[in-house]
């Protein structure tokens, strides 16, 4: 049974958050443009790590289909892709450097995964551990998470510093059951986990 005293459709979750440095909102009609030029930016990343990332913003019409759809999910939360899509916005600059994302959610649990991506341009300044450090008390606030987990590829070293650096604990190595996209090699996915939300990094977080 779902912790959750409504169903879950009926649930209106907070939204944006807003950390130090960052907005986080779900995505909204008309995001496509912001979206589709981050992603350009990004494409050597995404091609490494996540190829489907770059097919769902590779033209500014599939990323503008993408924000609709998003947005549409916020309202009507089907467990299905895309999930809890939240727009990742630059303060000082109003721009859109990235997404972060709620999925594979089972409610009953409740159980979520997090993923990610960032702009080229604007990794390296902490921005995802900082999203993350905030979807992460979220999850576990207002959701009534009691597992989180983040899966990423073994050679995908900037995707695990993410975790290690808000205290997820790696929980198992999955060997052998992904295949590197530019290479065709197999390939190993870490799962980290955390189940509450002590000693993560001090961050003031409004909801
Ligand atoms: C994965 C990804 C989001 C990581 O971005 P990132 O900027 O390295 O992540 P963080 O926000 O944790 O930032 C950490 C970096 O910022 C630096 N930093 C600067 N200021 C910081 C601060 N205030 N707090 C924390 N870190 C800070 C850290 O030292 C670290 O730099 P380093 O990598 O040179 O050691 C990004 O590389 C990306 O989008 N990759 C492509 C898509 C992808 O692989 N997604 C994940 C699929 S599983």
């Amino acid at each position: 049974m779902t912790k959750h005293p409504l169903p879950i459709p009926l649930h209106d979750f907070p939204c944006p958050l807003i950390t130090p440095r960052l907005f986080l909102r779900s995505p909204q009609p008309s995001d496509g443009a912001a979206l589709h030029s981050a992603a350009i930016e990004s494409k050597k990343e995404f091609d490494a790590f996540m190829p489907w990332a770059w097919e769902t913003n590779a033209t500014q019409e599939n990323s503008e289909l993408f924000a609709c759809q998003a947005a549409t999910n916020w309202i009507v939360k089907k467990n299905e892709e895309p999930w809890f899509q939240y727009l990742i916005i630059e303060k000082k600059t109003q721009q859109v450097v990235g997404i972060c994302s709620l999925h594979t959610i089972d409610w009953d649990v409740p159980c979520f995964e997090i993923g990610y991506w960032l702009r080229t341009s604007k990794t390296g300044l902490g921005f995802m551990a900082e999203a993350v450090n905030a979807l992460t008390r979220y999850a576990f606030d207002e959701l009534y998470a009691q597992r989180i987990e983040i899966r990423c590829d073994k050679i995908n070293q900037k995707s695990q510093g993410v975790p290690l650096r808000l205290g997820y604990q790696l929980e198992a190595t999955l060997v052998s059951n992904r295949i590197l996209p530019l290479t065709g090699q197999l390939s190993d996915t870490l799962i980290f986990v955390r189940h509450d939300a002590s000693d993560l990094p001090t961050l003031t977080v409004y909801r």
